[in-house]
């Protein structure tokens, strides 16, 4: 059932704060069928955390949800797959990859890279725990010396996995080296479940050209897709979608009025939306025309493609802290627009990569 959902599909990658569900709703009015949500913790949904919970709520206009856990014991991630289903989960995804030391400390996430049985018991556990399809999640492994993403994905099979998402990095490499594509084209040859090939993807064409050489099912975006929100849109339709700063600006508003439907207009709502709309601002900021790999991997916006052609442009390329905070005046405090001061040349703050999925 996975497969017919995924199927040739371009896949939003889950992201911790990428994935909130106004994000998610803005990308699926621009064509992106299947998303996954943020990293849950399983044992906090099953306390109760009211801020893990809403990690799992899930909007009517969204067409396929998946929600994705982390955790290690067959009971935990059992229960609180019961409970995302119970709102509205369409599948679950395991987490096998998250590189932070607040999961694998607790051997969650990339840790269980390193325990293949454990994983085929985990998801053996989980699909008898629900009824629709678990999914896994992984790196290539602990470390690039020894990849172990064969081994845990054949476990995942085994214990019932109905397809396998693959980041071709290792927990060490980070996003430092470029995603390894021939070990997404290796998992397809080894596996007889959908196979969801991820790292690197900038353009509606280099997901296309993956899809093709690789014979993979389906290809996961991330960071460009938080980006660059219509290239869902581009994919759908096959053809370059070049919006002015208008038009982004507009997706912009777009994104803080889903906010505002979510958190509310209050001024408890409001500081989230600005704590939303900072985070989404510094990836938001980094296309440009013209960009390439740079953009995502560097934090010097002069290798970000070309130089912004107005003023509004030059707005929206910048997240340094006057830029954003006159954003949020304008966009959250509904302020009329005043534009920032001069940005300062070493000032641009770093989105902070390195410490991510
Ligand atoms: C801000 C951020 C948050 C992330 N959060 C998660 C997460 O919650 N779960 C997960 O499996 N991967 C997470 N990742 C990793 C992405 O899902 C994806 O595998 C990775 O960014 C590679 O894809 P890309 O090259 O298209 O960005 C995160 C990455 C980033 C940059």
């Amino acid at each position: 059932m996975i497969a017919s959902k995924i199927d040739g599909r371009l896949v939003m990658a889950p992201m911790t704060r990428g994935t909130d569900l106004p994000f998610r709703r803005l990308i699926a009015e621009r064509n992106a069928e299947v998303c996954v949500g943020e990293m849950a913790f399983a044992h906090k949904v099953n306390k109760g955390s009211k801020a893990e919970l809403a990690l799992l709520r899930r909007h009517p206009d969204e067409k396929t949800f998946g929600v994705q856990l982390a955790g290690k014991h067959a009971d935990a991630l059992s229960e609180a797959a019961r409970i995302a289903v119970d709102r509205g989960a369409d599948y679950i995804d395991i987490n096998l990859g998250c590189p932070i030391d607040e999961a694998t400390r607790r051997g969650f996430g990339a840790a269980l890279l390193q325990r293949a049985g454990r994983v085929g018991k985990l998801v053996e556990a989980m699909t008898s725990a629900v009824d629709v399809p678990i999914t896994v999640k992984l790196r290539l492994g602990w470390s690039s010396e020894k990849p172990t993403f064969l081994k845990v994905a054949r476990a995942a099979q085994e214990g019932g996995a109905a397809a396998v998402a693959l980041h071709g990095r290792s927990r060490a490499q980070r996003y430092r080296r470029p995603a390894d594509w021939s070990a997404v084209k290796q998992l397809v040859e080894e596996l007889s479940v959908p196979v969801i090939g991820n790292g690197d993807i900038l353009t509606w064409r280099d997901a296309k050209a993956r899809l093709e050489e690789t014979g993979c099912a389906a290809v996961m975006i991330g960071r460009w897709g938080l980006a660059k929100p219509w290239i869902f849109r581009e994919f759908a339709e096959e053809r370059d979608i070049l919006p002015t700063p208008e038009e982004r600006l507009a997706m912009l508003k777009r994104y803080v009025e889903l906010c505002f439907e979510l958190h509310g207009d209050d001024e408890r709502g409001r500081e989230r939306v600005r704590r939303f709309v900072v985070f989404h601002q510094d990836f938001f900021r980094r296309y440009r025309h013209g960009a390439g790999l740079e953009a995502v991997n560097s934090d010097d916006p002069r290798e970000w493609g070309e130089d912004p052609r107005d003023e509004l442009e030059s707005w929206l390329c910048r997240a340094d802290q006057p830029a954003v905070e006159a954003l949020c005046r304008w966009l959250v405090d509904g302020e009329d627009p005043v534009p920032p001061p001069p940005e300062e040349p070493d000032a641009p703050r770093a989105v902070k990569l390195a410490a991510l999925g």
